[in-house]
């Protein structure tokens, strides 16, 4: 069920911090406990310095001692360009889930498209590799 993820990415959106971009963005992970995890982009003056908003939900999620992510959702604005997962957020995504994770794109209107992992970050390089 993903409208309790949705109704929570759209509040946590409105607390962006992207004065510099002006590209508001939400991430709301469900860990493995069923509890949500939500954050936002923050953005800084000395540009690199910034970080998206799938590392703020990422980083409530370790803090609550978590470390399983089974569905998640990135909310942007409005219009026809969906906000997926940059590259290097998939990579941080994929620490914690396996390539069948749900992953929904949103705009405030709602979830546009519902993408796994796998697809969006196909052949990854995981955490499992470095077990064998
Ligand atoms: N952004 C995210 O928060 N998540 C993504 O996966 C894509 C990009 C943010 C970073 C920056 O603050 C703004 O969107 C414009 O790139």
């Amino acid at each position: 069920m993903s409208q309790d993820m949705l109704a929570l990415a759209r509040t946590m959106r409105t607390r962006a911090y992207a004065p510099y971009s002006k590209y508001q963005v939400a991430a709301v992970v469900r860990a493995a406990n069923g509890k949500l995890y939500a954050g936002t982009n923050v953005e800084n003056i000395a540009y690199p310095v910034g970080h998206c908003a799938e590392v703020s939900a990422l980083a409530a999620m370790i803090a609550d001692g978590e470390r399983r992510i089974t569905e998640a959702l990135v909310i942007g604005p409005e219009g026809d360009d969906l906000c997926t997962p940059c590259g290097a957020c998939r990579q941080r995504l994929r620490e914690f889930a396996s390539d069948d994770l749900p992953i929904h794109v949103a705009d405030p209107t709602g979830i546009k498209k519902t993408v796994t992992l796998g697809e969006l970050f196909p052949m990854s390089f995981g955490p499992t590799i470095l077990k064998k």
